[in-house]
């Protein structure tokens, strides 16, 4: 089967910084790198890498060629990414020395994405495939639709929450992905809490303190595995990303999120976002470490 992704690749500015800026403060950092990053491109990269197949539908500036590059050397599926005349999406990233952070997101071409490129790519997709979406392109709720349309399964992951697009979003979605924060914010937007929301799986991540998914039969938990953490940005991509490959593939929904939880912890111990997310190979031998 296949993943279609319809996201955003972003180039993330990262400033390493000794804590994140109050608001009026200036403060110098103490580090700078650029790399590839967007939760769209961050996720098509983790499917590719734990094995999945992955077609990416999105769009970049002339000055973002690279990061198409970089997504199809990683074994992303790139026909369908536009290069259009507006920059490329960019984020700019502070990261302190607890590895937290805080982003400011510029959109650029991630909003230009046209119902064309959606109905182009889809007339590759058979029933079953899966469509993943985040919250960082236009036409979220238009692909999906489409999407359904050819009998594909839609995984929408709300990030960055936005109330009112997360609440449209719901009657077209078969799973859904939340951390914590965004969890809260659902529950408080819909007025119903995760047990109750009209979707038939939900998958929670909590950070360090694992993932829970939640299906008609019930809710099963795993574990975070510990890690000393340096940069997390992109760590929930990643688990997205390596849990949408597992089940894609089959796997059992315990295995996937097993997996999904130790590629994000490998993710969070280095820097960048999608520069960041390790191989199969690299969490197999990760979690034979650990068992
Ligand atoms: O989830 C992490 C991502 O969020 C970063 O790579 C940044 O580009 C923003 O989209």
């Amino acid at each position: 089967m296949t993943v279609f992704n319809f996201g955003s690749i972003n180039i993330d500015h990262v400033y390493r910084v000794p804590h994140l800026p109050a608001a009026g403060e200036t403060l110098a950092s103490t580090g700078f790198h650029s790399g590839l990053g967007g939760k769209g491109a961050n996720q098509s990269i983790a499917i590719a890498k734990a094995g999945g197949k992955v077609v990416h539908i999105g769009a970049v500036g002339p000055e973002g060629r690279w990061t198409v590059e970089m997504l199809a050397q990683a074994g992303v599926d790139t026909d369908h990414i536009a290069t259009l005349e507006i920059p490329t999406g960019h984020a700019i990233i502070n990261v302190d020395d607890a590895g937290e952070n805080a982003i400011v997101l510029f959109h650029g071409a991630n909003t230009a994405l046209t119902q064309e490129m959606i109905d182009s790519a889809l007339t590759q997709a058979r029933a079953g495939d899966w469509l993943l979406l985040q919250n960082e392109t236009n036409l979220a709720f238009q692909a999906a639709q489409a999407a359904r349309s050819h009998g594909l399964k839609v995984a929408y992951a709300a990030a960055p929450f936005v109330a009112d697009v997360a609440r449209r979003m719901l009657p077209v979605v078969d799973l859904l992905a939340v951390n914590d924060i965004e969890a809260a914010q659902l529950a408080e937007a819909t007025g119903s809490d995760l047990q109750n929301l009209p979707v038939p799986e939900v998958l929670i991540t909590r950070g360090a303190k694992g993932a829970t998914l939640r299906t008609g039969g019930g809710s099963i938990s795993v574990p975070a595995f510990p890690v000393q953490a340096v940069d997390t940005t992109g760590a929930g991509d990643t688990f997205t990303g390596y849990f949408m490959a597992a089940i894609d593939a089959g796997w059992t929904a315990r295995e996937a999120r097993t997996q999904a939880a130790a590629a994000a912890a490998i993710q969070g111990t280095r820097a960048g976002a999608a520069q960041a997310i390790p191989d199969k190979a690299e969490v197999m031998e990760f979690m034979k470490g650990i068992a």
